[in-house]
């Protein structure tokens, strides 16, 4: 547990590899210089930052994203005051959700990653949850990378792997067939990261069909050691959401999975990315 000196803030690891919580701040102030950069340190450090029992408007929620850097505004169906406001849930109007990845479970992914540029973090805030299930999961991929057999390191440092999602499509839980619809992207197999400098592992069981300048029979077998070795229970950190939950990843060296919950509740979270880190 790390409190600092010159903030009220006192920031606590959740497991041992990845996740913090952050206690003694009220996120809708208009905090100082040195409260703001000892949030962004432990989001560095700890890769996923969990902020409990805030009351976040739309408005208050953009603010603090700000401070990170550039609010993303591509991939936004819904109309929220701001562009870069949407909401995650399964509540209908007339039929329709009114927010994307409504419904069920969704295996390991790393948001956007079959564009061009991924954002560096995304930020949910917890509106209404499920009782049971509906939870985030989040796994550190400096880790995943760092505890790779030497050999497997070594193949692995050039190689690019090929990102797809089709927005049409309802790929969520596993794979489907690659569609005419789908956004494509290759970025290395190994990120190193902007800001840590440290190297973290690029592929994810969702989104990941390929290697570039391997054939199917080849990547599968390698894709799938990386996968199993990424995904285990000691890199991750498992979120139940409560309403006024603040949870900010960093995109760049995380996958997140959701586990399945109930058709009958209803679960709003509000989203915003943080396209690009600045930091000032
Ligand atoms: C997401 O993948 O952005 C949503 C995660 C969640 O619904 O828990």
């Amino acid at each position: 547990m790390d409190t600092h000196r010159d903030t009220r803030l006192t920031v606590k690891p959740l497991t041992p590899t990845i996740g913090a919580e952050i206690v003694g701040i009220d996120l809708r102030e208009n905090l100082d210089h040195a409260t703001f950069e000892a949030i962004r340190t432990a989001w560095h450090d700890h890769a996923v930052i969990v902020v409990r029992g805030q009351e976040l408007g739309e408005d208050d929620q953009i603010r603090l994203g700000e401070r990170f850097g550039e609010i993303g505004h591509i991939f936004n169906p819904h109309k929220g005051k701001h562009p870069g406001l949407m909401f995650v849930s399964n509540i209908r109007e007339d039929g329709k959700p009114i927010g994307v990845l409504p419904d069920g479970e969704m295996q390991f992914h790393s948001d956007q990653c079959y564009t061009e540029f991924p954002p560096a973090g995304t930020m949910l805030y917890g509106i209404e949850v499920p009782s049971t299930g509906g939870d985030t999961l989040f796994a550190n991929m400096y880790a995943a990378y760092d505890t790779l057999p030497a050999d497997v390191q070594a193949r692995i440092e050039t190689l690019r792997g090929v990102h797809y999602y089709d927005p049409l499509g309802e790929y969520i839980v596993q794979k489907g067939p690659i569609s005419p619809n789908a956004m494509r992207w290759a970025h290395p197999v190994v990120h190193r990261h902007p800001i840590t400098g440290r190297k973290a592992l690029y592929v994810n069981r969702l989104m990941t069909y390929e290697i570039e300048g391997m054939t199917a029979d080849e990547a599968e077998p390698l894709l799938n050691l990386l996968f199993d070795h990424q995904e285990q229970p000691h890199f991750v950190y498992q979120h139940v959401w409560r309403p006024g939950d603040v949870v900010l990843w960093d995109n760049r060296c995380t996958l997140h999975a959701r586990t399945d919950f109930s058709t009958e509740e209803r679960r709003l979270l509000r989203r915003i990315t943080i396209q690009r880190e600045i930091v000032a």
